[in-house]
């Protein structure tokens, strides 16, 4: 579903060059859960952003679903993340003034369907995470691990393969923590949605099937 080979990628400012990311191989087969941990700085923010198509390596391939991804358009590595790829941050990165409807609409405001379309894929997303009766308010409203499930719901509204997860309970508590770590295990089992989360927690780690460990850019094997 996901594979790197010799990818690098480098950080260039006015006078410092940051080799984020070092000679990363690695593949992911569809239906994987697998997570991603290492110290602050390794690269693991770097690793999701390649993977889903929202950097581009300064060495190396990503392929995503079978794709090589290297020097298309920017539209058409749109086209492909959009279609494939869910994001879910550790901040929710959530639209204040939209109500939480609206948020989980947003990624399928670039696809051709109708607005009535729109809102019932919506709903059912929200749904299967437990907010049906939270639809019309706003994210303010809501609680930090509501709020993540709204980003939740907005990830999976386009049925995407895959999920990358940057820290997706590191603002919880660890009852919420717990929440959202359930529905991402349900969506794998159940949708058989490939999912690569990044968490400092290791209890977290030890319930994925595999855990990538990175440290100064580099995998640790
Ligand atoms: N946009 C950027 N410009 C310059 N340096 C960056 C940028 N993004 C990340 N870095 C650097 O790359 C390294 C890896 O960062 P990151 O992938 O965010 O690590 P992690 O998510 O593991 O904390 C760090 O040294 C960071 O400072
Ligand atoms: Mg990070």
């Amino acid at each position: 579903m996901i594979q790197l080979q010799n990818v690098s990628k480098v950080y260039r400012t006015d006078r410092i060059e940051t080799t984020a990311l070092e000679d990363v191989n690695l593949t992911i087969e569809e239906g994987a859960f697998v997570s991603v941990m290492g110290p602050s700085g390794c690269g693991k923010t770097t690793l999701l952003n390649l993977m889903g198509l929202l950097d581009e390596p300064s060495q190396g391939t990503v392929h995503l679903d079978g794709t090589p991804i290297n020097g298309g358009s920017e539209k058409h590595k749109a086209r492909i993340r959009n279609r494939t790829a869910g994001f879910i941050f550790q901040n929710f990165h959530l639209i204040s003034d939209l109500k939480v409807v609206d948020n989980v609409e947003i990624p399928l405001l670039y696809r051709s369907m109708s607005a009535k379309e729109r809102r019932q894929a919506a709903l059912q997303a929200l749904d299967k995470v437990g907010l049906a009766s939270r639809v019309h308010h706003y994210p303010t409203q809501l609680s930090g691990g509501q709020q993540q499930r709204v980003a939740i719901a907005r990830a999976i509204v386009g049925r995407p393969k895959v999920l990358l997860a940057d820290e997706p309970t590191g603002n919880l508590d660890s009852h919420n923590g717990e929440e959202v770590m359930g529905i991402l295990e349900t969506l794998n089992k159940e949708e058989n949605t490939t999912i690569v989360m990044v968490t400092h927690d290791d209890r977290l780690g030890q319930r994925t099937q595999r855990t990538i460990r990175m440290f100064d850019g580099r995998q640790v094997h």
